[in-house]
């Protein structure tokens, strides 16, 4: 069956996005739609290359106007590449991340002006916006505590004070569209938070 709609899930790292779209996406393909399944930084080989310099520890210098530079980058290429072509062809996107993290991220962690990121995402996306985005909320150290790996990426690497502007971010974001956005209790089972996500998405179908 064709459906052309676009999810996205936010949250800070840890906050349970991979393992939530890996359900969905099963639940979607069991209803017969075909999905397509991504993310960001990434999802196309260019936009692989410009994770690795966006995540890069090694980077330690890199300027926030080029941070927020090489996230739209990437997001144009995801969008132009791999995105409309899906929505285009009639299947279900599913990405983990989009536009909301650069606001959350680059805006609220950061400190960079919300009309610069505002400005170059618009053109980067083609004024492509998700029909709906799960926020999944997890007490910051909960979050960073599961995230944790071998070694830390280079945002991963900021402070808890970062993350918790980034975690309020997305919670004010969520606040002003509530339309858009289903906001979700990530310290739940991950199968409550799949019965969740699937009721809400249920009307969509
Ligand atoms: P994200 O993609 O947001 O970084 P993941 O889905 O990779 O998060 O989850 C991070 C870790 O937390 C993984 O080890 C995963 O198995 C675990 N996890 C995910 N959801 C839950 C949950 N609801 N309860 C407990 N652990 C979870
Ligand atoms: P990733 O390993 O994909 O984290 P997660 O599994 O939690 O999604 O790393 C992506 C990192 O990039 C994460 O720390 C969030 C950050 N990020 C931004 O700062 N701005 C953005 O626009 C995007 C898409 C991600």
């Amino acid at each position: 069956m064709k459906k052309s709609l676009f999810i996205t899930f936010e949250g800070i790292e840890g906050s349970g996005k991979s393992t939530q779209i890996a359900l969905l996406a099963e639940y979607i393909k069991a209803r017969g739609y075909e999905v397509t399944v991504t993310c960001e930084p990434g999802g196309t080989t260019v936009g692989e290359a410009i994770r690795r310099i966006l995540l890069n520890p090694e980077f330690a210098e890199m300027d926030y106007h080029t941070e927020v530079l090489l996230y739209a980058a990437d997001r144009a290429q995801h969008v132009a590449e791999l995105i409309m072509p899906a929505l285009n062809k009639g299947n279900i996107v599913i990405s983990d991340r989009y536009i909301d993290s650069s606001i959350a991220y680059q805006h609220f962690g950061r400190g960079m002006p919300l009309d610069l990121i505002m400005d170059v995402n618009d053109r980067a996306t083609q004024g492509l916006k998700p029909n709906i985005t799960f926020l999944l909320v997890v007490p910051t150290e909960l979050g960073l505590s599961r995230a944790t790996q071998v070694k830390a990426d280079r945002i991963e690497q900021e402070s808890i004070e970062f993350h918790t502007r980034v975690e309020a971010g997305f919670q004010e974001l969520a606040a002003k569209e509530p339309g858009r956005w289903l906001v979700v209790d990530g310290t739940r089972s991950v199968d409550e938070i799949h019965q969740v996500v699937v009721e809400a998405l249920e009307p969509f179908l």
